[in-house]
């Protein structure tokens, strides 16, 4: 009788999709959680690109593999205003920035050097492509951008050892430390790049989540043209991300030109082109039009008021927290109270500390080794977007309220944090129970 084999390279469910099918379970069991897991961005669509996309609904047909000519065009403006001049005949759409991330890895081809800690998809993919990933180390407040000194180091051994690595992942800013690297850190890693030969890919994602609108997101295009890709979607900063929609920026020349016929190439066997419709919606997204630009405004307030008092309270607690500088996570560590979560709690790992959270407290956030670090890191990705609320309306009133964590119902979300970070330090068998829906 045939055996069925299934994949040769299992990947397990993605670390952050599983948190939240555990949540929804926990849920359903009528347990209370505080979902801090998944990184959803917690805001409701804007009610013009809703209409946009009602208006294509009836778009059924396949379109180009690369995207319309009208999400391209818009694409390419996009990056004209943040300063990378773009031809849109070197823009790519798909299903998600996810899906051509992959495409990327495949098309690229040999090892993809990626941060550590980095977002949990980039070493999952690398490892589907058969090559797999070399995880690079960020110095501290670098978040998302690989030690150049350690970049240099791993590319020589990796090629040393027959196995070289051809391009180097950054997420600016950062997924999972909230934090955006320096530009002195990109031209650096930049150097590195070009005298190694390396592509760089760069997932600008959240670029328009800065907390700050006077710091500037430098892209490594800027320094790099040559060799840079860039990446962005409209699920971060317009909460679109069951749409399904992301643009690539390939670089101007020949490579980019190359690379652009093996990406649609793979983009043609796997999905075809991007759904018709969100790439008319996502026409809207890309040309900016003003009550967009202040709804990600908002969202960009929302998310630096909430991540900063969850961040309050974590360090309140003695966890180190570095700064949330964007998007709507925090990376707290927990390294300070290893003797005390060890002797009160038998919690060795990073897993066993968000096993703690999730099973004895509700509270759903990933560890860093999810992120590619050592398991006995005691860090965790938290996610501040759904403590903004359970429905539409709660969500509207976060994004206009000029004191978001005062609303009752996110002041609620940060009391239960409280009541577990102190009941996790109080050293006592005593177990509180969950009360936050
Ligand atoms: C850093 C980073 N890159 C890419 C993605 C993929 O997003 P999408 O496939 O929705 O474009 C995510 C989503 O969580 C992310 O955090």
């Amino acid at each position: 009788m045939p055996v069925l084999n299934p994949s040769a390279r299992p990947v397990p469910l993605s670390p952050t999709l599983a948190i939240n099918e555990a949540i929804a379970r926990k849920r359903r069991e009528g347990t209370p959680v505080l979902a801090l897991g998944f990184g959803e961005a917690g805001i409701p669509i804007h009610p013009s690109l809703t209409r946009a996309l009602a208006d294509a609904a009836g778009r059924g047909a396949y379109g180009p593999v690369a995207g319309s000519a009208a999400v391209r065009a818009a694409a390419a403006g996009y990056w004209d205003r943040r300063g990378l001049p773009t031809d849109p005949d070197l823009v790519v759409c798909g299903p998600g920035s996810k899906s051509l991330l992959y495409g990327l890895m495949m098309a690229i081809g040999g090892r993809i050097a990626i941060p550590s800690p980095s977002w949990v998809s980039y070493a999952a993919q690398a490892s589907l492509t058969g090559a797999g990933a070399v995880l690079v180390p960020t110095p501290p407040g670098e978040g998302g951008v690989p030690d150049p000194a350690r970049l240099a180091d791993a590319v020589v051994r990796a090629r040393t050892a027959g196995h070289p690595i051809r391009a180097v992942v950054v997420t600016l800013p950062d997924n999972p430390t909230g934090t955006l690297a320096s530009e002195d850190g990109v031209r650096r890693l930049c150097a590195v790049a070009r005298e190694h030969d390396l592509v760089i890919v760069s997932d600008e994602i959240y670029r328009d989540l800065v907390h700050d609108p006077a710091r500037t997101v430098t892209s490594p295009a800027l320094h790099a043209p040559e060799r840079t890709v860039v990446t962005t979607a409209l699920s971060k900063s317009l909460a679109a991300g069951g749409w399904r929609l992301g643009v690539a920026r390939l670089p101007d020349g020949p490579f980019g030109h190359d690379l652009r016929a093996r990406l649609l190439g793979i983009a043609s066997e796997l999905w075809s082109s991007a759904p018709a419709p969100m790439q008319h919606a996502a026409a809207l997204a890309f040309t900016e039009p003003a009550e967009l630009v202040e709804h990600v405004d908002r969202s960009r307030r929302l998310h630096a008021a909430v991540t900063r008092a969850v961040a309050g309270r974590f360090a309140a607690a003695g966890a180190d927290v570095p700064r949330p500088e964007a998007a709507f996570y925090l990376y707290p560590d927990f390294g300070p109270l290893r003797d005390l979560l060890r002797e009160e709690h038998g919690v060795r790992t990073g897993a066993d500390l968000t096993a703690l959270f999730l099973e004895r407290y509700g509270v759903g956030v990933l560890p860093a080794g999810a992120f590619g670090e050592p398991a006995d890191a005691l860090r965790m990705r938290v996610a501040t977007s759904l403590l903004y609320g359970a429905t539409d309306e709660q969500r509207l009133a976060a994004l206009a309220a000029p004191d978001p964590a005062s609303l009752p119902w996110i002041a609620a979300g940060l009391d239960r944090l409280t009541e577990v970070l102190a009941d996790l330090q109080a050293a006592s068998g005593h177990v509180l129970s969950p009360a936050v829906a």
